[in-house]
């Protein structure tokens, strides 16, 4: 077949030209949005009587049966026909005749594919924060069935301070907070309507773009035809969003895979998102968690391209920007992928709370506990911090944990320790007093699990 655009030319370009060209063997992800697209633009070509009525109902009678076609997968596509739009047509016109032929009055591929790309980022933000609810759910219930079991706390991966395994996870939920906030934030911009900027100038036709606009749901439409057709910011956002949603899940990877190995034990995953190795029998290892840390570069890589790829771009349109599908596609594909992928390995893995209580008694990790100890006696901090310093030395020294320390040991350090600082060293009271806002204090662990609720119900 010819191509649609083709009046204007004298020859046709070879196969291999056409195929660097074409979008199509990508942008079929579009599909249901370019149907969706089109019969908005043709009601609105019907309201404003651009098309007589039984053009455009005969027009909607084809559209619809493309649609069905293609919700069952029966459609197939031609390199020859460049992209999904101009394969979209001339099926239209396959269907109905010439008459398909005036679907395209007052529009073009520009705003058309600003529009596929609008609808479809709806969607998929739709879909993405739903699933991040969902784990938000599950790391919700993993929080309080753990709300009074212990694990050490470190900074720069040194044990630092005990506290309770809900609160460690509960600080992910926060995280994924703030990355639906991010995306349901873009929404503003992304259910903006560019139909109807027509190439890049609008149209001659008396069009009503709020028509079209409400139509496919949109709250907006773009007030300028140029930036309409140009812009790619909602697209960047998204995956800027994605980055940092990524990062997230990728620290939270890092986290499981540290303790799933044998050095930790603090957690064991489950079998159905573990793997074994073809060479050694003994091995479980976590796989999904180690894929999802490393998918995180394939999203970064995504951001940074279309980024490159806009950047010096002339107004309005220009090919460059048809880059912006496949790092968005698979961007869409690999978020959805590890979110849906974490919230299984949260809700099914073992955690080990006797391992992690454990860790949290054979360590220095009470040494702030000491200090404070002192400090609330008067002391002043600098100089507590001073004292419990050279206690735990000498204990390294010894061979010993601050708890193994007599009392006459203890009050020859300082005549402030009374026998009640073995209680301040227990590592259960040292988490349930750090009761300030926001603290691991079970109290505060518990109000923000019901906090946590209240925002994902
Ligand atoms: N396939 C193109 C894209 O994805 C559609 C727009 C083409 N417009 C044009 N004037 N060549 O960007």
């Amino acid at each position: 077949m010819s191509k649609l655009w083709g009046g204007r030319f004298t020859k046709s370009a070879e196969e291999w030209v056409d195929e660097f060209g074409a979008s199509i063997s990508f942008d079929q992800e579009l599909v249901l949005e370019d149907i969706r697209g089109s019969l908005a633009h043709v009601a609105m070509l019907k309201k404003c009587s651009i098309l007589p009525g039984e053009d455009a109902d005969l027009i909607t009678s084809g559209l619809l049966t493309l649609q069905e076609k293609a919700e069952k997968g029966e459609l197939s596509f031609k390199v020859e026909m460049e992209d999904i739009h101009l394969n979209l047509e001339s099926m239209l016109i396959a269907e109905i005749g010439p008459v398909g032929g005036k679907l395209h009055t007052g529009r073009s591929r520009n705003d058309q594919v600003a529009t596929d790309m609008h609808l479809y980022l709806r969607n998929q933000t739709e879909d993405v924060l739903g699933l991040i609810s969902a784990l938000q759910t599950a790391l919700l219930e993993q929080a309080e069935s753990h709300v009074e079991t212990l694990i050490p706390g470190y900074t720069h991966l040194q044990r630092a301070q005990p506290i309770s395994f809900a609160h460690h996870v509960m600080a992910y939920f926060w995280m994924l907070q703030r990355d639906k906030e991010r995306f349901t934030e873009s929404l503003k911009r992304i259910n903006v309507s560019p139909l109807g900027a027509g190439a890049l100038a609008g149209t001659t036709f008396p069009i009503d773009r709020a028509y079209s606009a409400e139509l496919l749901g949109f709250d907006a439409i773009y007030e300028n035809s140029l930036d309409a057709v140009s812009d790619r910011d909602f697209v960047l956002e998204f995956l800027s969003n994605s980055s940092t949603l990524m990062m997230h899940l990728s620290r939270f990877s890092e986290e499981i895979i540290l303790w799933s190995s044998q050095e930790f034990q603090f957690i064991e995953l489950d079998d159905a998102f573990s793997t074994g190795s073809s060479i050694m029998p003994q091995k479980k290892n976590p796989d999904m968690a180690e894929l999802i840390r490393g998918k995180t570069g394939r999203v970064y890589g995504n951001l940074t391209g279309l980024l490159t790829v806009l950047k010096g771009l002339p107004l309005a349109y220009n090919k460059d920007m048809q880059e912006d599908k496949e790092g968005i596609f698979d961007t869409v594909k690999t978020v959805i992928g590890s979110l849906k992928i974490f919230e299984g390995m949260i809700s099914t893995m073992k955690v080990n709370a006797d391992v992690m209580e454990k860790a949290t008694k054979n360590d220095f990790s009470n040494a702030t506990e000491l200090a404070d100890y002192l400090a609330a006696k008067g002391m002043p901090f600098r100089e507590a911090h001073e004292v419990v310093g050279k206690l735990v030395l000498s204990c390294v020294n010894q061979g010993c944990y601050l708890a193994d320390l007599s009392l006459t040991q203890f009050k020859e350090a300082s005549d402030l320790f009374n026998e009640d600082i073995y209680q301040a060293l227990n590592p259960y009271e040292a988490v349930k007093r750090r009761n300030s806002a926001g603290g691991t204090g079970f109290e505060q662990v518990k109000l923000a699990i019901q906090k946590g609720k209240e925002l994902v119900k």
